[in-house]
């Protein structure tokens, strides 16, 4: 969580640092700060609680001047968010500055000791107690900034992505990471960009390093950039090309970033399945985990592991491996899973589904299945970050940069690379027959169309959405693989509208939920045809009888259910292990259009970030 930005070159720094900042808003919005040094060498440092826009008219009359500086958006964990708390921090001298990504788990006895070397300190963060080390290492063992940062990291246990400023040598600024993402951009005109994604760079470079753990980056205006291991050994740059372009990270017209996303997903589901279904040839081809069909040949078991959305994308998966390739099939929540010291054995797969692949709990958890030898195979949408590199294969998703905070196409990306990999080890174990393998692959080629026709049903979802805006609770039913579905239905209406909301199975309703059913308690009921249709209708009529409005996604052409719900909205028909692709959609749409209509930011909901790189 955090977004952190700088940059130093020969242009106004300030421009930059809010437009990067605004780009990165979606790993928290507690508060926001800038650094710059101006032409006379006077450090001016602004932070304010709450959005960047805060923080834009909160210093418009102030001096934004200077071609060096830092900026910062945070996602509060050490200290309320408030002014004091906000990021630029101060060492001791005022001298410098600095932002940083992450927690710094050994900060209270740092500050001890700090303290009783005379240290002051204004807040309550772990970060300010890290810029203050810094510069006592440099004042009490004569070290410059870059030497003196390297010495201060290793004393630090956490996670880090910083940016650190010297009011006495605007010509330079150290960056260094270990756990948090960091990108440097090689601008065109000798000067360089920093931001924790490459979201604030691509607009003005295509190049970019991506530093690795533990590296410290040295950068001088016009000049170099220098890369140091925390061993001081000198590291050569690797300089990649971005691939993402500039319209995939702005809202294109629509509203919010969610709605675009929402609208996106014929396109992200297309083209996550781009290459790898060959439904023709009957083929599905997956790069990123051939050298690993052995093991999920005699795999005894697979464990996904995921938090969030991930982890309802994770539960649908384990409806498909179970059904198409019969392997035992466990879904964790990574945050119990790296603290119950699970038994995993050396032939279990373990699969870690991550829309960010920055995610700390899901990190920590894969580097525990890795140390007990199982296969880790990531199924991630950024590329390049940390998941994938830490896993042994995987898919990416391919849904292109998702910055809605509720995640979206991410969804159906996920659950589209999961639906073609269980095809896919189905196939090698021989579990699936041809002709059903076959009609699979035409049913998942036809699936983008279909979310189309769902999204053409917008003007309809909104009107039901106009119903419910005022509830205080909604429930969410679903049964076998449209379980997962209603669980992140639910979800995504809490997140963007705070309206409480639960996904139940729906068999599990009369086991307590039931009890909350009144008049005032709008039900959303997946009802698609299928096997389990004839008992989701008696669970439909379980609620009416206790007065609660069905609101049902049932499959076109339906009677029975639209006979009994309040509203129902049509989705084209599919084979019913791929309707959570589908049935997700007005889901989606309905939690959206609730958000808007009670007034909430559904791009940015309080209190929660995109990227969550704390446990
Ligand atoms: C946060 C986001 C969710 C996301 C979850 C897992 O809570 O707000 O949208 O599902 O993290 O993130 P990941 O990047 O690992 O999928």
């Amino acid at each position: 969580m955090c977004g952190i930005v700088g940059y130093i070159g020969n242009k106004d720094a300030y421009p930059v640092l809010i437009k990067g900042l605004q780009r990165l808003e979606y790993r928290g919005y507690d508060s926001a700060g800038v650094a710059l040094i101006n032409g006379e060498g006077k450090l001016n440092v602004y932070k304010k609680k709450g959005k960047v826009s805060e923080l834009v008219s909160a210093s418009k009359n102030e001096d934004l001047s200077g071609s060096v500086g830092i900026g910062h958006t945070r996602w509060a964990t050490h200290g309320e968010p408030n002014d004091v708390n906000s990021h630029p921090h101060y060492s001791d001298t005022k001298d410098l500055v600095m932002i940083h990504n992450g927690i710094i788990e050994n900060y209270a006895s740092i500050k001890e000791r700090l303290k009783k070397r005379g240290h002051k300190f204004l807040s309550q963060t772990d970060t300010e107690v890290l810029v203050h080390l810094i510069e006592d290492i440099q004042q009490h063992e004569g070290m410059k900034l870059g030497h003196a940062v390297i010495a201060a990291l290793k004393q630090v246990i956490g996670a880090y992505a910083i940016v650190v400023m010297d009011k006495k040598d605007p010509s330079t600024l150290i960056a260094a990471k270990k756990g948090s993402p960091m990108v440097i951009g090689i601008g065109n005109n000798d000067d360089f960009y920093i931001a924790s994604d490459a979201s604030p760079i691509v607009e003005y470079t295509k190049n970019v390093v991506y530093l690795e753990d533990e590296q410290v980056a040295i950068i001088r205006r016009g000049l170099e950039l220098k890369i140091r291991n925390l061993k001081d050994k000198e590291i050569t740059p690797y300089v990649q090309e971005l691939t993402i372009e500039l319209e995939a990270i702005e809202k294109g017209g629509y509203d919010h970033f969610m709605l675009k996303e929402i609208y996106e997903q014929p396109r992200s589901v297309k083209d996550s399945m781009r290459g790898r279904l060959i439904a023709e040839e009957g083929k599905v081809v997956l790069g990123g985990i051939v050298d690993h069909e052995v093991k999920f040949k005699n795999a005894k078991r697979i464990i996904f592991i995921a938090c969030g959305t991930s982890w309802h994308a994770g539960l649908v998966g384990e409806y498909l491996f179970e059904e198409f390739a019969r392997i035992p099939v466990e879904v964790e929540y990574a945050s119990e899973f790296r603290y119950r010291n699970p038994i995993i054995y050396q032939d279990d797969i373990v699969i870690a589904i991550s829309q960010s692949g920055e995610t700390a709990d899901t990190l920590a958890a894969i580097e525990l299945a890795k140390s007990k030898g199982a296969t880790i195979i990531g199924v991630c949408n950024v590329v390049g970050s940390s998941i994938p590199r830490a896993s042994h294969g995987g898919s990416y998703t391919h849904a292109g940069p998702e910055i809605g905070v509720a995640s979206t196409k991410a969804f159906t990306a996920q659950v589209t690379v999961l639906t073609l990999m269980a095809l896919h080890v189905a196939r090698l174990k021989g579990t699936m027959a041809e002709s059903r393998f076959r009609q699979l692959l035409y049913e998942m080629e036809a699936i983008p169309g279909k979310i189309e026709e769902v999204l053409k049903q917008n003007p309809e979802i909104k009107k039901i959405a106009a119903k419910y805006k005022d509830s205080k609770n909604a429930l969410y039913l679903g049964r076998g693989v449209s379980f997962p579905v209603a669980l992140e239905g639910a979800l995504k209406l809490k997140e963007i509208s705070y309206i409480h909301a639960e996904g139940y199975p729906a068999a599990e309703m009369k086991h307590g939920p039931i009890a909350l059913i009144d008049e005032e308690m709008p039900v959303f009921v997946i009802a698609t045809k299928g096997a389990n249709y004839e008992k989701v209708v008696s669970n439909i009529q379980e609620v009416k009888a206790r007065k609660g409005k069905i609101i049902a996604v049932v499959t076109a052409g339906d009677h029975d259910v639209k006979e009994m719900a309040d509203h129902v909205i049509e989705i084209p028909e599919t084979d019913e292990n791929l309707v959570p692709l589908i049935s997700v959609i007005p889901l989606q749409l309905l939690s959206y259009h609730i958000a808007v209509m009670r007034g909430c930011n559904v791009d940015q909901p309080r209190n929660l970030a995109k990227s969550v790189t704390v446990e």
